[in-house]
């Protein structure tokens, strides 16, 4: 067997070492990884998101060819009670054949439209005249020509979901959506979507393919989500509550995102769960410890009511909440909370193991008294649940000291560490967990990043990361943050991959978490690597991957000076000698942009290894070598 073959002297280290942290921050889910293409699609933005916004934001009235009527904003009769606003449109006088009254939709920034694709239109609609109106649809680039067309008739009293295919017989970069009437009538409208086609593994409110799948590609061992500060909102009233975020879209509860716009949750926990499926990764949901962000009660934005922790009587709800989460991901189709799952279309459960509490908190009284809560309860009720806590955002600070404190008198398993720091930190504490006591708690870094998206940011992270693996035993997880910025949508940096509607641009940093992320192994080996002891900017690694019976070795040379390393790897039986190599060079300024999205990127190839042979790094380089012994 493989295990059979693996040497002597090996530490057995975390499977899942390195995977990916995603948080609805800069864009990333709206207008970003989810594919949906209208934006404001359920007239649920308003003014205490942003100050000028309204449930029209994003829309606007058309009335063509002498035709006229009106439009307003109406709440009640809704599709469902989550999803409160919806629009009447009122259609006066249609002139004639060229006439049309309804609205349009300009998107996140225009709608990027390929030629020949087709789109997905729904809508939900209710007939409030007697007679049946005739709708028409039209996708138009930025010169106002027709690139595609579709008709509906909204021909029912009551809401229904109405659907139809449009296919572009042209592209658009900056396209809009009109939906206009086109017979005379009254009708309401909510809910108004087009998605292309096309989505990541054509999943129905499915994801941007190629986002998706620079993210498959990277092969994650798991993957965190909602966030981040996300995850906790900026005020009670504002957590992000899963439940609100499974099912239907249209029940769906919107909300404002802390960072200062609008989440539809239509990428909620059902799509992120099948996300994770999709590309083989562990989900790691991380709900609120029912504390406000910081515990700060949240009065530092818009709409804080000063609250800091749910009150006491409502905690018994709060805590089954998240216990129904591990019925909803793990329980059987006939559970309650498993029927919801399969009735969205996923009997077989998640298999989810693993459950963050709290992010970034402050360790206060109120915080600590209903972490401990929950954590029981999870425990109790869920032993298999690996719960994940918080030791906050400074690893210098006094609430990460009190964070481990209080892990240790509970016994919490894995604890969660952020820590954002120049790329000088990274060089200098790259021994930071050697000394960990590996009878307490592991550790799940949950984000880091060193402060730049340059090549020299790239080999500092490269450089811990092999710490990070060679203390995989007490390390179970890490995960660079943040993952996805939109471009003029950014509310922080530095960022791993960097988008707009068309296209994006990889930053070397995500090379480097790509490196390590596709190459991770379950045995870390001492020794294999030889070089100067003295030398911090110089790292390596060695893993070996017993599924694949490959030896991984990575090594980082952060230096101005090529330098060379003896390498033995004489205790694996056998050594396939052409083994496969992916290299990372470049100046440590360089950058990669959307003007030069190719500036920094590896090479791959084949290098010829033994038992025993030496390497030599270039300045600036990170590479990977793959030795198969099968
Ligand atoms: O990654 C961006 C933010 O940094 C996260 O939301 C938060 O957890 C941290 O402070």
């Amino acid at each position: 067997s493989s295990q059979a073959k693996l040497p002597k002297g090996g530490k057995k280290i975390s499977d899942h070492l390195f995977g990916l942290f995603f948080e609805d921050i800069n864009y990333a889910a709206d207008g970003g990884l989810y594919a949906e293409m209208v934006q404001n699609r359920s007239f649920e933005y308003n003014p205490a998101e942003r100050r000028e916004w309204h449930p029209l934001s994003y829309w606007e009235y058309i009335a063509t060819g002498f035709s006229y009527g009106r439009i307003s904003v109406a709440t009640d009769k809704p599709v469902h009670a989550n999803n409160p606003h919806y629009v009447v449109l009122e259609v006066e006088h249609i002139y004639n054949s060229a006439g049309a009254v309804g609205l349009k939709n300009t998107g996140f920034d225009g709608m990027v439209i390929k030629k020949g694709d087709s789109y997905n239109f729904s809508v939900f609609g209710s007939l409030l005249s007697k007679e049946p109106v005739q709708v028409k649809l039209q996708l138009q680039n930025s010169k106002g020509d027709t690139i595609a067309t579709g008709t509906l008739e909204i021909n029912a009293a009551g809401w229904k979901r109405y659907e139809t295919i449009l296919t572009a017989s042209a592209e658009a970069d900056s396209a809009v959506l009109s939906v206009l009437a086109v017979s005379e009538g009254k009708l309401a409208l909510d809910v108004v979507s087009l998605f292309p086609q096309k989505t990541f593994k054509n999943r129905t409110n499915g994801l941007r393919p190629d986002l998706a799948q620079l993210l498959a590609d990277m092969h994650p061992g798991f993957i965190r989500f909602p966030g981040g500060c996300l995850a906790h909102g900026d005020g009670l009233g504002n957590m992000y509550r899963w439940k609100n975020t499974i099912g239907p879209i249209e029940q769906r509860v919107e909300q404002r995102n802390i960072w200062g716009y609008h989440q539809t949750a239509g990428l909620g926990y059902f799509e992120y769960f099948q996300f994770c499926e999709d590309i083989g990764a562990r989900p790691l949901p991380v709900l609120p410890a029912a504390v406000s962000c910081q515990n700060s009660g949240g009065t530092w934005r818009i709409g804080g009511t000063g609250q800091r922790a749910l009150p006491k009587n409502e905690m018994d709800d709060y805590i089954q909440e998240v216990l129904d989460l591990v019925e909803w991901a793990n329980g059987p189709a006939t559970s309650q909370w498993g029927a919801k799952r399969a009735a969205a279309g996923h009997p077989a459960p998640f298999n989810l193991q693993y459950i963050g509490i709290g992010n970034e908190d402050k360790i206060t009284p109120e915080f600590t008294e209903r972490f401990t809560m929950i954590y029981q309860a999870v425990k109790a009720k869920h032993p298999e649940i690996t719960v994940v806590g918080t030791a906050g955002p400074f690893p210098d600070g006094e609430d990460f000291t009190k964070g481990w404190r209080l892990a240790n008198q509970l016994g919490v398993p894995v604890m969660d560490e952020h820590y954002y720091k120049e790329p000088e930190w990274f060089i200098s504490n790259q021994y930071r967990y050697d000394g960990y006591n590996r009878d307490s708690g592991a550790v799940y870094l949950g984000e880091y990043a060193s402060w730049g998206n340059t090549m020299q940011n790239a080999l500092a992270e490269a450089v811990y990361m092999t710490a990070l693996e060679r203390n995989g035993d007490v390390v179970k997880m890490a995960s660079y943050a943040p993952l996805l910025a939109k471009q003029g949508f950014t509310q922080w940096k530095p960022d791993m991959i960097f988008f707009n509607n068309k296209t994006y641009y990889l930053t070397p940093n995500y090379y480097v978490q790509q490196m390590f992320t596709a190459n991770q192994g379950d045995h870390y080996f001492d020794g294999v690597i030889v070089k100067d002891d003295k030398d911090s900017l110089l790292a390596g690694s060695c893993v070996y991957n017993s599924k694949s019976g490959d030896v991984i070795i990575k090594l980082a040379n952060a230096g101005q000076a090529a330098k060379k390393v003896k390498i033995d790897i004489s205790r694996f039986h056998t050594i396939f000698p052409g083994a496969s190599l992916t290299s990372l060079q470049a100046d440590t300024s360089a950058v990669n942009s959307f003007e030069s999205p190719g500036n920094v990127r590896p090479e791959t190839g084949i290098v010829n290894v033994a038992k025993k042979f030496d390497y030599t790094l270039t300045p600036a380089t990170v590479v990977v070598i793959r030795v198969s012994t099968r």
